[in-house]
């Protein structure tokens, strides 16, 4: 039976630690859990069972391998260090017979995202990131739909727009808004960024290295790597949609408490096909995956065993083949989750309420 594997990290040290070890999770501090994970080995988590492809009927099996760095760690730590403790957990993958390997989450950020850690492994690697930007893109024109905000007409901001997933996201996005802020820290790349993507039929296009533009803009999607948040609630306006892709994120919870006319969406569910059973709890619901483990879980439906995603110039090209792939073998975005939680119908309508509430008022 072909297979892949997965490579997750703890984000939330204390939360996603219990998951695995429930008494250290409780004992330890995150600064002791950062401590520790320096010294500990990557760790097997479990063994997927029951993916099914819609189109051919083909089934394959995984496995969920963890590499023990928060974030904050994989940044702390020397390059070198890191690749060495991604690699370990390659190594692992391939002595269970993985032919693909998947790079969650903040190992795909790290140094050259990917090319490095493929030059040290047999398997074939891939980060995930291509069906990341379709997914994320799909995600905010549907939270458009719901909220009825007319994309042709939208004020759009993508924030981290230099980087690997922000940059093909704000290419797409450009065929679709009216107006597109490009948000990032260096004012140079993102002027680049703004010549090529510039164009007749195409938004206006304008850069900003600060987030006040948020202000003023409909729908925001927010890809960076930063360790903090730095969306906060007054910088938002009211009925705005912000899908936030990051992990760790980029939008403070302090949103989802006080700004009830806001909507705040992650960067998207996916739904898995075939009675899977991933024989691990990493926080989703019943047969639903981040974007980044759909990928590899579809490149080894498809039998692609090739590096695939790697690298930090991503071409819309391959976005558009994942997606292809993985909606023949039966992955969709599958609903809107805010803050873990999915979003409901009466969710949207008090969002949508409470905006034109407050706007009543200013
Ligand atoms: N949800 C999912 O399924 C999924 C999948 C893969 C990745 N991700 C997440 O997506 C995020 C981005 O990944 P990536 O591969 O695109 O990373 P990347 O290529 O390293 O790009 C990150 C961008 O964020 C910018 N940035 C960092 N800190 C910032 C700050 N404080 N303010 C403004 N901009 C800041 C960087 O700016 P500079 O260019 O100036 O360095 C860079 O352009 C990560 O959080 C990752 O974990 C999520």
């Amino acid at each position: 039976m072909d297979s892949f594997a997965f490579i997750i990290h703890p984000i939330d040290p204390k939360r996603d630690v219990s998951r695995k070890y429930p008494l250290l999770g409780r004992v330890l501090n995150e600064r002791q859990i950062d401590f520790f994970s320096t010294f500990f080995p990557p760790v097997y988590i479990s063994e997927i069972e029951g993916i099914t492809s819609n189109s051919t009927g083909k089934q394959i099996k995984g496995w969920f391998i963890a590499v023990p760095y928060t974030p904050r760690r994989m940044l702390q730590l020397p390059e070198r260090m890191v690749y060495r403790k991604i690699v370990q957990a390659g190594r692992m993958a391939e002595r269970l017979g993985a032919q693909i390997l998947g790079l969650g989450a903040f190992t795909s950020v790290v140094g050259d995202a990917g090319v490095s850690i493929s030059r040290s492994l047999d398997v074939p690697v891939t980060t995930g990131d291509a069906y990341t930007i379709s997914i994320a893109v799909q995600s905010i024109r549907e939270a458009a739909s719901l909220m009825e905000i007319s994309l042709q007409a939208a004020t759009v901001a993508v924030v981290g727009a230099n980087g690997a997933i922000g940059r093909v996201c704000a290419e797409l996005l450009a065929e679709d808004v009216a107006r597109l802020y490009l948000i990032g820290r260096r004012e140079e790349a993102l002027n680049e960024l703004r010549e090529q993507l510039s164009g007749p039929g195409r938004a206006e296009l304008i850069v900003s290295t600060d987030l006040d533009m948020l202000a003023k803009s409909q729908l925001i999607l927010s890809v960076t790597s930063s360790l903090e948040d730095i969306i906060h609630p007054e910088d938002l306006m009211p009925g705005s949609v912000v899908c936030d892709v990051a992990r760790p994120r980029d939008v403070s919870a302090m949103i989802a408490a006080t700004r009830d006319d806001i909507l705040v969406i992650d960067g998207g569910m996916v739904n898995v096909p075939g009675p899977v059973d991933f024989h691990f709890n990493f926080g989703f619901p019943q047969a639903k995956v981040y974007a980044c483990m759909a990928e590899t879980i579809a490149l080894a439906l498809e039998g692609r065993f090739e590096d695939y995603t790697l690298g930090r110039h991503i071409t819309r090209e391959r976005v558009e083949e994942i997606t292809e792939i993985s909606e023949r073998h039966g992955f969709r975005l599958s609903g809107l989750r805010s803050f873990e939680r999915e979003v409901t119908p009466q969710q949207i309508e008090t969002v949508r309420r409470n905006a034109r509430k407050r706007l009543r008022r200013v």
